[in-house]
């Protein structure tokens, strides 16, 4: 007879996720994280500021996966950021605009908004590009919460310098909405390849900006592979094969948009290390850490990666007029074995593959401190 051994898992994993964790916050090189983006890292703020634009986003599904609960992430769970919290052992990223609720920030704050962009707002009110824009608080607002908080988390110069040189500073992901208004508003892929130079040029600049603040350790993304978004998927649909890419199903000519975005945004940061050799300035390659399980699907556990789980009729499960917690929207029953969520984000699955990827390589650039 086997012996009752029921009881002996489950202890053995407490005692071990507790030992795990004291080693962590022992020796973790990072003692807080702050973030700067849009919706692939916001956990929060857009929710609090009133989600007009976009105010499914206040109910389930999203949150189904993890919280059970809408939270403001445009996810059914746990976000990139959230997975980077968990493994330097720090707690999840409290919303900037969370301020009256008593959290502590002394930890890392997230400033991210979803449908934030790298460009201010002028720019796209310059070119009536403002039609679907979800929030005004591009990266450069966000920039300024920081700079308006930095006195209470820090106080002498040399406590600053102590305190920003063991933060790590998330800048972007950035930038996606900047194209992402431009080709809704049915600009061509050459008009909106011209301003490709400036959107990289204002996440440089806010790099800077950071660095000149006493920030030393920097995370810049680049661009997921957009022709293989549902979104674009949807937006871009033709019935000409040519266009796709046989071995994954995903735009070819969006795709290569995406590398045109990071080709430049690297070049920046290569400048950027020359000019600020004290500082590390990473490049996460989100690109390279989500093409890979939309190029072998099954090897990341997915069944579906170009479908949305959540949303309406159509060739991708995605509908402009039956948004993901809209009226006629569905939900898929096993959400983790899809890559995207609503048809714009990605699922926890998705992020927890990228996070994977990036923390423990070799998707960033130089490689991330290792958690401990
Ligand atoms: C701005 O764009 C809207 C559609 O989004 C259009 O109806 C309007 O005519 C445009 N205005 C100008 C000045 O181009
Ligand atoms: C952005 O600011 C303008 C001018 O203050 C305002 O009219 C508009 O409603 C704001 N847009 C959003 C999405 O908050
Ligand atoms: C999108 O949804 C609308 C309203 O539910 C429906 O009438 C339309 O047929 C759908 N489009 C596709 C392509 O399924």
């Amino acid at each position: 007879m086997a012996m009752p051994s029921s009881p002996f898992p489950p202890l053995f994993i407490i005692f071990c996720s507790f030992c795990i964790l004291q080693g962590v916050s022992a020796s973790s090189p990072y003692t807080a994280i702050f973030s700067f983006g849009d919706s692939l890292a916001d956990t929060g703020n857009f929710l609090i500021s009133g989600p007009r634009a976009f105010p499914f986003i206040a109910r389930l599904p999203y949150g189904l996966t993890y919280f059970g609960h809408p939270t403001g992430r445009c996810s059914d769970g746990r976000m990139i950021i959230d997975f980077f919290a968990e493994a330097y052992g720090l707690p999840k990223l409290p919303p900037y605009l969370s301020s009256s609720q008593g959290w502590i920030y002394s930890k890392g704050v997230n400033f991210a908004v979803a449908g934030a962009t790298a460009l201010d707002v002028a720019f796209f009110q310059e070119r009536n590009l403002t039609a679907r824009l979800w929030t005004n608080s591009s990266l450069s607002v966000q920039l300024s919460w920081f700079e308006q908080l930095k006195p209470s988390l820090c106080h002498t110069t040399q406590d600053c310098t102590d305190y920003l040189s063991k933060s790590l500073f998330f800048v972007g992901e950035i930038g996606g909405n900047d194209y992402n208004y431009a080709f809704l508003q049915g600009l061509s892929m050459a008009q909106i390849q011209a301003f490709v130079p400036r959107v990289v040029e204002a996440i440089a600049g806010a790099t800077s900006r950071l660095i000149e603040q006493g920030a030393l350790n920097l995370l810049v993304p680049g661009n997921l592979p957009i022709g293989c978004s549902t979104l674009y998927l949807t937006l871009f649909y033709t019935p000409n094969k040519e266009e796709y890419d046989p071995r994954n199903g995903c735009l070819k000519a969006l795709n290569g948009f995406s590398k045109y975005h990071n080709s430049l945004l690297k070049a920046a940061l290569k400048k950027l290390r020359q000019k600020y050799p004290h500082a590390k300035i990473i490049y996460a390659d989100y690109y390279g850490a989500a093409f890979k399980f939309f190029h072998s699907p099954s090897h990341f556990g997915f069944k579906n990666v170009l479908s949305a789980c959540c949303g309406g009729t159509g060739p991708y499960n995605f509908n402009g007029s039956s948004l993901c917690g809209g009226p006629g929207s569905t939900v898929c029953s096993e959400p983790w074995t899809f890559a995207n969520w609503d048809g714009i984000h990605l699922t926890e699955a998705a992020y927890r593959t990228i996070a994977k990827g990036l923390i423990e390589g070799p998707y960033s650039s130089p490689p991330l401190a290792s958690p401990h």
